[in-house]
């Protein structure tokens, strides 16, 4: 074990709290969804069973219409802001009312193919299985009620890129409640202003999550939002999620559930072409309530390597992201784009959860100089800055949380594996 291997290691025990890991001690205290499960990754190179367990106690707060919440706060911690009773969801335990991206299935079949103990992978995979289906079955019916292939997200915090350029005019459509409950927010106490969200942006956060909260959190909020998007990535992942939920239907013989699994994903290949910009190539996110793709194309559309749909225009159109000459990719992005802001958390920096995904779906699609270029640069930027929450793409500097869970656990199911760069 190299002493950055150590590192990262360190960092997982650190930042557990017994069964969950909090992303980083102070800026974020509780369980965060897809955070967890991309750790997940991290504690199978150290141990197998807490890999497990990190999904498990994700699960145990899956509500019962089949949402996994965004954050589970499993104990109280005053150093966070919007807390349980801003959620006001009324679960035990306490849970946000939104949801993340959807990469469980595709962190559990990883770990369980990849694990020693294949008699412990097998049982506790078959554990898991229904209710990763039923987080899945919610998408395809709470999150698509018309039946369209796209799955809707409703708040920036959904798509775990909160204050991406992405957003900015379905966002800035969001009337601020004049009625808007005081807020002081906290994150700007653990982490300098010029690196989070903005105070527009976080007053219609906090419109929209007490809107949400008015209605109950009810299924209705799917139709009524202000804030309407299919994400260019969740619909990405949760596509290969299905193909690897499939995965686990056809290994467990479950051959109902693997019918309904190849229904949803032959509706979401039919309805992407939305996604894809026929002048660039590049793909969008696509905002439900103007209909119409989102003006700012970044990193998020190439997580269409990960679903298995990229093609040889898309990897042409990365080069402008990795803008070679001592930077780094990805960055989150485009460099030469008027709103890009390299240490501005989603409208510039290098995330190295990202940048994971990304690569992966490049080498599996054939495209392995440009996953090792990727994986490659994410290694330089843990060796040269260390295991922060994102890096800017132009110095390598760290920034945002420090000892960040998710960037050790990329480290160590990943990063650590690719060759020096040249
Ligand atoms: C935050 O509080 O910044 C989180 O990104 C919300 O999930």
């Amino acid at each position: 074990m190299s002493a950055l291997d150590a590192r990262a290691a360190a960092i997982l025990r650190a930042n557990d709290l017994g069964g969950y890991t909090v992303p980083t001690k102070g800026l974020y205290p509780f369980q965060w969804n897809w955070d967890s499960c991309l750790v997940a990754l991290g504690w199978a190179q150290l141990d197998e069973a807490r890999a497990f367990q990190e999904i498990e106690t994700l699960f145990s707060a899956q509500w019962p219409d089949g949402m996994v919440p965004q954050i589970v706060f499993h104990r109280p911690d005053p150093g966070y802001f919007p807390g349980p009773e801003r959620w006001g969801t009324g679960r035990t335990p306490p849970t946000s009312g939104i949801t993340q991206p959807p990469v469980a299935a595709s962190c559990l079949r990883r770990i369980v193919e990849g694990a020693a103990d294949q008699a412990q992978a097998e049982a506790r995979g078959r554990a898991l299985f229904p209710k990763v289906l039923a987080s899945h079955r919610w998408f395809h019916t709470v999150r698509d009620p018309d039946d369209s292939g796209l799955v809707t997200t409703l708040h920036p915090w959904e798509t775990g890129m909160d204050n991406s350029p992405a957003w900015d005019e379905a966002l800035a459509r969001v009337e601020i409640a004049p009625d808007l409950e005081p807020y002081v927010r906290k994150d700007t106490t653990h982490v300098e202003p010029s690196m989070r969200p903005t105070a527009a942006e976080y007053d219609r956060f906090m419109t929209l999550v007490q809107l949400y909260r008015q209605h109950g959190w009810r299924h209705e909020i799917a139709t009524l939002s202000p804030f309407r998007v299919a994400d260019v990535a969740t619909n990405c992942i949760l596509l290969r999620a299905d193909r690897d939920l499939l995965a686990f239907a056809e290994r467990f013989g479950e051959t109902g559930a693997a019918a309904e699994l190849r229904d949803w994903i032959r509706r979401a290949e039919g309805a992407f072409g939305v996604f894809v910009d026929p002048m660039t190539g590049l793909w969008h996110s696509y905002d439900r309530v103007v209909g119409a793709r989102t003006p700012t194309a970044t990193h998020a559309g190439f997580l269409a390597f990960w679903a298995g749909l990229g093609d040889a225009r898309l990897a042409a159109a990365l080069a402008p992201w990795q803008a070679g000459g001592g930077r780094f990719a990805l960055a989150s992005v485009r460099p030469a784009d008027p709103r890009f802001d390299g240490r501005r958390y989603w409208r510039g920096p290098v995330w190295l959860i990202a940048n994971f995904l990304i690569a992966e779906g490049l080498r599996e699609q054939g495209y392995g100089d440009a996953a090792a270029g990727i994986a490659a640069d994410s290694r330089r930027l843990v060796e040269s800055a260390g295991f922060f929450e994102y890096f800017d793409p132009l110095d390598g500097a760290g920034l945002g949380g420090a000892s960040f869970t998710w960037t050790a656990a990329m480290w160590l199911a990943w990063a650590r594996f690719a060759h020096a760069a040249g």
